[in-house]
């Protein structure tokens, strides 16, 4: 087992909907869990080594919304309000201060059109896109994703959508071993 290996420490990551400001069907657990899945898939494809970072901001980015309609600052809520609870959780992983910093300005900045090179940022966005399945079932608009990859992971995204709605009782590890099953990545 890899001690810093998030993948390998899964079990840690279970939520409740008592985690969430506002728990919901649109922002809440498992909107988030499918987020987490496909940070991994992305940062995978990418060859990043920010998957990590973006496995930790996207377990935060929506956390601290107060309701379902648009709100640009709910990522600033989140980093203010929800953020600072996990900020030793993740450094238990090996998280630096230079990764806290950066996973914290992604998910001030998820939710705002300011875009800079934080690839944890780039990659959280583009796994937040992917669950957009749940919206608009046909597709994020592709200028609006940051990996060209990224628009053919789609179809795989709105399986996972699919899969987490036909069963109860799903595990983040489940949700991720079945995005890994559905795009051929090797997480594990
Ligand atoms: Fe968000
Ligand atoms: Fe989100």
């Amino acid at each position: 087992m890899k001690k810093n290996d998030c993948l390998y420490r899964l079990n840690e990551f279970v939520l409740h909907d008592s985690d969430f400001t506002h728990p919901s069907y649109l922002h809440g657990l498992m909107h988030t869990y499918r987020v987490m899945a496909w940070t991994q898939v992305v940062a995978k494809l990418a060859g990043s080594e920010k998957g990590r970072n973006a496995f930790f901001a996207a377990m935060v980015h929506d956390m601290g919304r107060v309701n379902d309609k648009v709100d640009p600052s709910h990522g600033e809520k989140s980093a203010k309000n929800k953020f600072p609870i996990y900020r030793e959780f993740f450094k238990s992983f090996g998280a630096s201060e230079i990764d806290l910093c950066e996973i914290e300005e992604a998910i001030i900045l998820h939710s705002l059109y300011e875009e800079n090179d934080n690839e944890t940022l780039k990659i959280l966005k583009d796994a937040d896109a992917l669950d957009r399945v749940r919206l608009h079932p046909a597709m994020p608009d592709s200028k609006f994703l940051r990996f060209p990859f990224t628009l053919n992971l789609v179809p795989k995204a709105a399986e996972l959508l699919i899969f987490t709605e036909e069963k109860s009782n799903l595990s983040p590890e489940d949700i991720i071993r079945k995005a890994a099953d559905l795009t051929g990545v090797d997480l594990f």
